[in-house]
């Protein structure tokens, strides 16, 4: 039975060069398990695009002299070409500055608004006197009111995590001039979160297999502060445009209130591309769906709480079903972050590494559940000591070594215990990692592969084929078949996390097809294999100004 599975990855700020802390904390394990759920034969739309709106990308214009839109052309640009590089395999990599999100943010808003779950309130917002103009979100920063940080943000605390209110910062500064904001009367849009503080509560109760610092995070949120209302239009130039004109000019919708919208704009683009435009309905308003959101901790208010809040609103469309969030990767001490300017690039990384290699070294490290440390050593170790070593080798040996004995895989008539015991240990190790891939534990997935590879590792030590061909050709052809049956199951497992050298090893044994081992049928022609990954020349990478 295939399962339509929507894979909805978080929507990167177009404001600046992503790390690969945030390649490793959404976009690769994103791919990583929608490679697996269409392996598998689910029907997988994996969507996402560049957050182009709100004050991320105003103030990066504003630092530079140019226009919110130059900033965006910039890096949409770039993440796109990086994608591509990195190998994630989108159905659909769009932005939030299309007519057409513009239309479904609107139309979401007049909805929710008809449902009564919008009102318009007065509040008092920080003004900044000397540049004389609103102070939203990151155009101020201040100390943290839960762990002290002085550089907090006033949307959120990049140390804690926290999710902020501006108003709630010590020693308010403006970003613009950097006098002390003053508070000033301003009318806006408040969702009522409130509505749903019982109905999402009890959701979340309901939920199974969900990351303990997920729903333990969510839950404590409901617990202590239940769900708030809030503002979700701003004093801003730069947003989608509100769909009622009484508000006066000058307020945008909120980017956090319009970017998770992109989810749903993003599958009917992707509808209407394929010709088909009611198709994304077979995700959104299907029970039997599963959707799945891949973000940064960080995130986990606005996926768990706010998001689903906002499609109970609307009515008649699938809430998130899991959201395996995960932590942060710290770059030698500090939190990969874009904002400070901490870590790799993508784009270092990918100047430094191949992709596979990047993409292994990472998903080895994914912080899934708690922080984890990485450095370009650690990344080159992990490609040298363990792809290269253990699976990049035992590749290039067994193939080698088919080529050149036999020219073709050879006849397999007469296994041993021993080979039929390392083929059931390959067969175990498949069925193992489509387990863990399922629950989205990537990294024990990606040690499940590994171990299947050393499985036939130690069975050719034992077997020992090179000499066998002398002194027993036909024990050695049964070995040497052997192996490469193993290794045509092995592959499978490593597939969703190594597209590149996958596709090498789908030109000389045939596209991987099914989660299943597949033996590689006798007379098969075995060409010279060309090495799957390069080792990486630790001296000269540490030579570099690796950490930026
Ligand atoms: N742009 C946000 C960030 O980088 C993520 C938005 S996810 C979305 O933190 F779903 F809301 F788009
Ligand atoms: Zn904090």
């Amino acid at each position: 039975m295939s399962t339509p599975v929507l894979v909805a990855v978080a929507w990167p700020y177009a404001s600046g060069s992503r790390h690969l802390g945030h390649l490793a904390g959404a976009y690769l394990p994103a791919d990583i398990f929608a490679r697996h759920q269409r392996t598998i034969g689910n029907e997988v739309l994996m969507v996402s695009g560049s957050d182009v709106h709100g004050t991320p990308i105003t103030v990066r214009a504003d630092e530079e002299g140019v226009t919110p839109q130059d900033i965006v052309d910039r890096y949409h640009n770039e993440f796109v070409q990086q994608w591509d590089e990195i190998g994630l395999q989108w159905d659909n990599y769009t932005t939030t500055g299309t007519p057409h999100h513009a239309r479904v943010t609107q139309d979401m808003f007049l909805r929710q608004l008809e449902n009564g779950h919008i009102d318009k309130r007065t509040s008092d917002q920080f003004y900044d006197p000397e540049a004389d103009r609103f102070l939203p979100d990151r155009y101020i920063e201040g100390t943290c009111p839960h762990c002290s940080y002085e550089e907090a943000r006033g949307d959120q605390c990049d140390n804690c995590g926290r999710t902020l209110d501006a108003t709630d910062l010590g020693s308010p500064r403006s970003k613009i001039s950097g006098a002390t904001p003053v508070l000033r009367a301003t009318e806006h849009f408040y969702y009522r979160y409130s509505d749903f503080a019982d109905e999402v509560g009890a959701w979340l109760r309901d939920k199974e297999g969900w990351r303990p610092h997920v729903i333990n995070f969510v839950t404590r949120w409901v617990e202590e502060e239940g769900l708030l209302d809030r503002a979700i239009t701003r004093d801003l130039d730069w947003g989608v445009e509100l769909p009622v004109d009484n508000l006066g000019p000058g307020k945008r919708i909120y980017v956090w209130y319009d970017a998770v919208i992109g989810y749903i704009s993003a599958s009917q683009e992707w509808a209407s591309k394929i010709g088909d435009d009611d198709r994304w309905r077979h995700w959104w308003q299907n029970d039997e769906s599963r959707h799945v959101y891949f973000i940064g901790k960080d995130n986990i208010p606005f996926h768990c709480l706010f998001w689903p809040s906002q499609l109970l609103g609307y009515g008649d469309l699938h809430l998130p079903d899991d959201v395996p969030a995960n932590q942060y990767v710290t770059f030698k001490g500090g939190k990969a972050s874009a904002s400070r300017g901490v870590g790799l690039t993508i784009r270092e990384g990918l100047d430094l590494f191949q992709p596979d290699g990047l993409r292994y070294a990472l998903a080895a490290n994914f912080p899934e559940q708690a922080d984890t440390e990485i450095s370009v050593e650690e990344i080159a170790r992990r490609i040298n000591e363990e792809l290269v070593a253990t699976w990049g080798n035992l590749v290039n040996r067994v193939l080698s070594m088919v080529h050149k004995n036999h020219g073709a895989q050879p006849a397999s008539d007469g296994r041993q215990a021993e080979d039929e015991a390392v083929l059931a240990a390959v067969d175990a190790s498949l069925a193992t990692a489509n387990e863990q891939i399922g629950r989205v534990e990537l990294r024990s997935a990606l040690r499940t592969a590994m171990d299947g590879a050393q499985a036939i590792n130690a069975y050719l030590n034992a077997t020992e084929p090179w000499k066998l061909a002398k002194s027993d050709p036909d024990r050695s052809a049964v070995v040497l078949a052997t192996a490469l049956d193993g290794i045509n199951g092995v592959r499978i497992a490593f597939s969703p996390f190594l597209p590149f050298s996958s596709a090498v090893l789908d030109e000389a044994l045939g596209v991987v097809d099914g989660w299943q081992r597949v033996p590689v049928a006798p007379g098969t022609v075995i060409d010279k294999p060309v090495p799957l990954f390069i080792k990486v020349d630790v001296d000269e990478l540490v030579g570099d100004d690796a950490d930026g």
